[in-house]
């Protein structure tokens, strides 16, 4: 294939961490793009979408899904416009969602696209609260969590793009909801402006004591995002027949070790047996990617109606992408986390 003269800025994998990811694990690269083939569009990313199960890929250990390879570009869900077309069901100016990655711009042979209405007025929302983290909280929570109005619902990581929309979901359904976020900024966040019962830092000396407090009648569904201290804090005060969604364990992406002890494991499933407990594990669109359209447009209509709300934390820049993904995995966006790659 021929090159093209424009010039392509990606971010490539240029070392698999050891725990914590650091700069040197990425390395900018610019190389010329190859002209479109037949059957091939040229895609201009808007945003990148900046997700923890990026940090899964970095490794090689064995997981649900392929590393990416050293060397090779980032990968990453995107929202892109079509710049050039040689395909005859896309025209320049559509509209994409699309899995191209950590680059200003990929060519695609269309297979994995999906189609955006061209006027979308906010097409980052595909990437969060109606795209895959919204998919996430929705059939998590609804599916395993099965919550029924009185019952009480923990949320960790609840400022965060999945568990800001579980607890709203969890408020429509009539539960009474306690959020966990880190610092007293996303607290407020999460009780004034996304109407959470409670909401409790996890970063305070006395969290577990408030935990209890705010959960005086037990809980009912804790959706488990994060692991670690909050989990042990949760664990105690689940009732009898309480579910568990295990959607995430952020706190142990970086963990090099199992934690230090002591073993803690026979408390676990001693609580699982004893209470009747069910936690399930789920990957989203594996396990639920024919419920996409059921989502969809029940999540449109709810935030059509204000009744979900969303934040989007957007770093401008890919050249800053490797440092907000870091930033990530250490709480400090506050928002869905994106990166706006070109302006629209
Ligand atoms: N199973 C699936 O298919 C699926 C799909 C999507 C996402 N997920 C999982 O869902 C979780 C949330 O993802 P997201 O995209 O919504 O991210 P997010 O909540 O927008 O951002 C991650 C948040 O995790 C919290 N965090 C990070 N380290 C922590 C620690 N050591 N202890 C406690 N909290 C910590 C931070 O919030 P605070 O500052 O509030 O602590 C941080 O802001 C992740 O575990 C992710 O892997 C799973």
């Amino acid at each position: 294939m021929a090159e093209n003269t424009l010039m392509n800025h990606q971010i490539v994998l240029n070392s698999r961490p050891n725990g914590t990811p650091t700069l040197n694990d990425f390395r900018e690269k610019t190389s010329p793009l190859p002209m479109l083939a037949s059957g091939q569009v040229l895609l201009r990313t808007l945003y990148l979408s900046l997700d923890p199960y990026m940090r899964g890929r970095m490794s090689d250990s064995a997981s649900y899904a392929a590393p990416v390879g050293v060397g090779e570009v980032m990968i990453g869900a995107v929202v892109a416009r079509v710049e050039a077309s040689q395909h005859p069901g896309y025209k320049t100016g559509d509209l994409v969602l699309g899995n191209t990655g950590w680059q200003q711009y990929a060519v695609s042979d269309t297979s994995d696209l999906i189609r955006l209405d061209a006027a979308l007025a906010r097409p980052s929302l595909a990437l969060g609260v109606l795209g895959m983290p919204g998919f996430t909280a929705y059939m998590g929570l609804l599916d395993i969590g099965q919550p029924k109005a009185g019952d009480t619902v923990v949320v960790a990581a609840a400022s965060g793009a999945v568990g800001s929309v579980v607890g709203q979901i969890a408020r429509i359904k009539g539960c009474r909801v306690v959020g966990v976020a880190g610092g007293a900024e996303k607290c407020r966040y999460v009780v004034n402006e996304l109407g959470f019962d409670a909401c409790i830092d996890h970063l305070s000396a006395d969290f577990a004591q408030q935990l209890a407090a705010a959960c005086s009648k037990g809980i009912d569904v804790y959706f488990e995002s994060v692991g670690g201290a909050v989990f042990d804090a949760v664990l105690p005060l689940l009732n009898t027949g309480a579910r568990i969604p295990l959607c995430g364990l952020i706190s142990h992406y970086n963990d090099t070790a199992l934690p230090a002890g002591p073993d803690r494991l026979s408390l676990l499933t001693r609580t699982l047996l004893i209470k009747r407990i069910k936690m399930q594990g789920f990957i989203i669109f594996d396990d639920y990617g024919h419920r996409y359209d059921e989502f969809f447009n029940q999540m449109s209509e709810w935030v059509a109606k204000g009744r979900i709300k969303f934040k989007e934390d957007i770093v401008e820049g890919l050249q800053n992408a490797p440092q907000a993904f870091i930033g990530l995995l250490e709480g400090k966006n506050f928002g869905k986390l994106l990166v706006r790659v070109t302006k629209d």
